[in-house]
């Protein structure tokens, strides 16, 4: 028995924001077998799950059970598991491990796939919810498959790569309908069927330039490539709180960007790449300028806008009120200087989305979950 309960438990030391705030109780799931027990404590009830906390805010204190993801478990399916592809392995990963943990493991075991996706924070479970990606690759692409739990009925159920219905950011798990399930085991293809992906311009330059042998570099000296991008531009957590890019890029219609870019032709803005992430289609802002609100029909492809970009005209990169602030070196990740509450960097966020909407139209929706504080 390994279920571990606290009542009015802190919660700082379990966001990346570092920011102060409680829960009426906390459970600590360690080992799978004590899932009813968790699951229990988890009934009737306001209830949150929760991994590395590196894509919440918590806004407020919250007043009910959060269960912390803390499983452990990484393993190479062989057998009846075979993928099909002599090229690709099946791994398995529990949800409570580190991703990060996972991507290392893997290079260690000649498995490539995950190297452009080294150093994002967080468990595997928040992984396939959110869809991590950077540089050029989603988790998307490496998925096979995941096993979930009910939290209302206790049911356990394996999703495909289709049933997640996966998105920029986004998958089945983060819609209210999805919400329900807590993702228990990820499993993922990976080996050398998966060639270097190196489209992404600021990676292929580092690449260019770290002084390796010619030819197709090695997953593992990509993975250091990202590793030092990284280390470059975005914030450690352990010495200034953040949740990486607070908002979304925002993707608007072919005619939006026409428009923007005549007023602002040096903004970036890309196509949306349909490979990837175009397995749902909506994004969820409720705005008339997203492609939410146009029939599927009459569209050309969609642009991707740099939120970074658009915060950074507006004037807020390197702003500070009080703790609360915009990263001076990146406008798209929200800081905490020492003792920001939650809900002063929500606020800061409110007032960043509002400027920019009322500069170019375009609401930014944030990426990580704001907890309590409504
Ligand atoms: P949490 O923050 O603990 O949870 C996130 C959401 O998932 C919550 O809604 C939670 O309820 C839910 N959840 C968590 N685990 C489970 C589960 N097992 N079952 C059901 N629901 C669950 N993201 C990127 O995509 N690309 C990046 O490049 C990137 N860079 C980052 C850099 C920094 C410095 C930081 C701080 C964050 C970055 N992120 C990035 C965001 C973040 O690392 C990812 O979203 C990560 O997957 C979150 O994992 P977590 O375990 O911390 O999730
Ligand atoms: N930019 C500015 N000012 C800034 C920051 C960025 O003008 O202060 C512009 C620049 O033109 C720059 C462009 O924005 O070239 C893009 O910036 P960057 O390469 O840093 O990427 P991003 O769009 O800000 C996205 C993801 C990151 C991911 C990187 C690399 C989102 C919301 N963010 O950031 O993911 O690591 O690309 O692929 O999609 C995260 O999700 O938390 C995250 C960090």
């Amino acid at each position: 028995m390994s279920l571990r309960l606290l009542e009015n438990a802190s919660l700082a030391g379990l966001n990346t924001f570092g920011v102060a705030a409680r829960a009426r109780r906390l459970v600590t799931l360690e080992d799978e077998r004590d899932l009813p027990q968790a699951l229990a404590a988890l009934a009737g009830g306001p209830r949150l799950v929760l991994g590395a906390g590196s894509n919440v805010l918590f806004a407020g204190d919250f007043d009910g059970t959060i269960l912390l993801m803390r499983t452990r478990g990484r393993r190479v399916l062989t057998g009846t598991h075979d993928t099909h592809d002599p090229t690709l392995a099946r791994i398995a990963l529990a949800a409570g491990e580190s991703w990060d943990g996972a991507v290392a493991w893997a290079l260690e075991q000649g498995l490539a796939g995950l190297e452009n996706l080294a150093m994002i924070p967080g468990t595997c479970g928040a992984a396939a919810i959110q869809n991590i990606g950077a540089y050029g690759v989603e988790l998307c692409e490496r998925f096979d498959s995941l096993r979930a739990v009910d939290t209302d009925s206790g049911e356990v159920r394996e999703f495909t790569r289709q049933d997640c219905r996966f998105g920029y950011r986004d998958s089945l798990f983060k819609q209210t309908q999805g919400r329900h399930w807590l993702i228990l085991e990820l499993r993922l293809r990976v080996g050398p069927g998966h060639r270097p992906v190196l489209h992404y311009g600021e990676l292929a330059s580092a690449i260019a330039a770290d002084g390796g042998p010619a030819g197709e570099p090695a997953a593992a000296r990509i993975a250091a490539a990202v590793r030092a991008i990284r280390s470059r531009k975005l914030p450690d957590p352990a010495v200034l709180g953040n949740a990486g890019s607070f908002f979304k890029n925002p993707v608007v219609s072919a005619e939006v960007a026409r428009n923007l870019l005549a007023r602002e032709p040096a903004m970036p803005a890309h196509p949306v790449n349909e490979s990837a992430t175009k397995e749902r289609r909506a994004p969820s802002v409720p705005d008339s300028s997203t492609t939410a609100a146009r029939s599927p029909a009459a569209r050309e492809a969609d642009m991707k806008l740099s939120a970074g970009w658009l915060i950074e005209r507006c004037g807020w990169k390197g702003y500070r009120q009080g703790d609360a602030g915009v990263h001076a070196a990146h406008a798209l990740v929200l800081v905490n200087h020492g003792q920001a509450s939650g809900r002063e960097i929500a606020a800061l966020a409110e007032r960043i989305r509002h400027s920019v909407h009322e500069r170019y139209g375009v609401w930014l929706e944030p990426e990580p979950s704001i907890i309590g504080g409504s």
